[in-house]
């Protein structure tokens, strides 16, 4: 199993917040961010398996498959900057998954610290695009970012499918 760089907390959620504090990424921080989204996808499916509604959960499959598109962008800027290539591992062996949820009960709070959360990726994606000297890397931060906030309109989507439910 990878073993995550010195300083970096193994909860998925607490690393993006340490990754936060960085004006720039170094190279190990694009494979913590790969496998934070990783997790991010686990997430959006555990979340999704426990919805009835059809329509809200494939907008919850949605997001999952865009998170792992996420972290397979974060491991080509990888590559574009020239380190040694990371291959992504099976989920089991993410060294965020001890710490994952098993569980992901839908509510009204959830989604709120859900859409919070993807629209603060957003503007954090751009923040690392700026301080990113590699034009094409900065490029595939930004795409990442102006998913997250296509996440959050999906998340308010489902909040509403479920509420006229
Ligand atoms: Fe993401
Ligand atoms: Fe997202």
């Amino acid at each position: 199993m990878y073993t995550l760089p010195a300083g970096y907390p193994n909860d998925a959620f607490a690393a993006f917040d340490f990754l936060k504090t960085k004006k720039t990424l170094a190279n190990e921080d694009f494979i913590v961010l790969a496998l934070v989204e990783s997790i991010g996808e686990l997430f959006y499916e555990i979340l999704a398996k426990g919805i009835d509604n059809a329509e809200a959960r494939s907008l919850l499959t949605h997001n999952a498959a865009e998170e792992r598109g996420h972290a397979h962008r974060m491991l080509k800027a990888l590559r574009l900057r020239g380190a040694e290539p990371f291959e992504l591992p099976p989920v089991a062996e993410n060294p965020f998954f001890a710490m994952a949820p098993t569980e992901v009960p839908a509510s009204d709070e959830l989604f709120g610290l859900l859409e919070a959360g993807e629209v603060e990726g957003d503007l954090q994606y751009h923040r690392w695009a700026e301080g990113e000297p590699n034009a094409e890397v900065a490029q595939l931060l930004r795409l990442n970012g102006v998913e997250e906030t296509r996440h959050c309109e999906r998340v308010q989507q489902v909040k509403a499918l479920l509420s006229a439910a």
